[in-house]
């Protein structure tokens, strides 16, 4: 791949049980490069936890009536509606630049996302997902701002994120009950994070979930984040993904962020997501 992230891995059948050599390879391949895209693959629901569960723990999604059935672990990603209206997974995941769970206290450390039906239109390829590095863009950052950013704190937040995406138009989900506000209070991470496998220093904010800058008058701090969300949004930084059917990605929501691009319409899309838990940033 051109961009300093994403490689293909060749010759791998994830369901011809690979090996734990082979596996010792994806995870080492995958902190070397960010996100690992295996093509062709044809397995069930329970395979590709069987595959996620090689990475960690999984972790079941708090939107759990979007979760596959008997496979709790797993969600769906989808436009698709059933006959009710209602859609049959999440419709509107990753619209805004983020990286998986980062409003949580210890965010999801990989996801596993596997495309099962992919829209396309005229031969051309739809929903795209563009992966960005979070390392590039903080290895590229002037030395005099790496050293300001050096122990600075920044506020992640769920309930801002959906009020990004009403404001927007984007939503396409009920907005959160009083219940699951409560359930998902703002965290606070630092702005800048140290992978905690290869130690690269990752920038950790996000246009999708980062409010604001702890200790920062209002301002100067949705300046600087205004930067920075942009920063690494730059396309130096990509790696973008054609999908193809039976495409099996796993990424590093800490050396990565990532976008959605909503481009298919009511084209049907269908893709099936297993998050696997992280530590605490630090
Ligand atoms: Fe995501």
């Amino acid at each position: 791949m051109s961009a300093p992230i994403g490689v293909e891995v060749e010759g791998l059948d994830i369901a011809a049980n690979p090996t734990e050599s082979d596996y010792q390879f994806l995870r080492d391949a995958l902190h070397e490069h960010s996100v690992l895209i295996l093509r062709d693959q044809d397995i069930t629901p329970q395979q590709q936890c069987d595959f996620a569960a090689h990475f960690g723990d999984l972790r079941t999604s708090f939107y759990n009536r979007y979760g596959v059935q008997d496979v709790p672990a797993l969600s769906i990603v989808s436009n698709i509606r059933r006959d009710d209206g209602e859609h049959i997974g999440i419709a509107d995941a990753g619209m805004l630049w983020h990286t998986d769970g980062s409003y949580l206290a210890s965010p999801d450390m990989y996801t596993v996302l596997y495309g099962i039906q992919i829209p396309v239109r005229d031969n051309t390829v739809l929903g795209d997902t563009v992966f960005s590095s979070s390392w590039a863009a903080y290895s590229a950052l002037p030395s005099e701002l790496k050293q300001r950013l050096d122990g600075m704190r920044a506020v992640h937040s769920f309930s801002a994120h959906i009020e990004k995406k009403q404001a927007k138009g984007q939503l396409k989900r009920a907005p959160l009950s009083a219940q699951q506000r409560d359930a998902l209070p703002d965290v606070e991470h630092p702005v800048v994070r140290r992978h905690p496998v290869n130690g690269r220093k990752c920038l950790f904010v996000t246009e999708g979930h980062t409010s604001r800058i702890v200790g920062m008058d209002d301002a100067e701090g949705t300046e600087l984040l205004k930067f920075l969300t942009e920063h690494v949004k730059k396309p130096d930084f990509h790696y973008r993904h054609h999908w193809r059917k039976g495409d099996l990605i796993i990424w590093d929501n800490c050396a990565v962020q990532h976008l959605a691009v909503f481009d298919y319409g009511d084209i049907p899309r269908r893709l099936h997501r297993a998050g696997i838990a992280g530590s605490v940033p630090v």
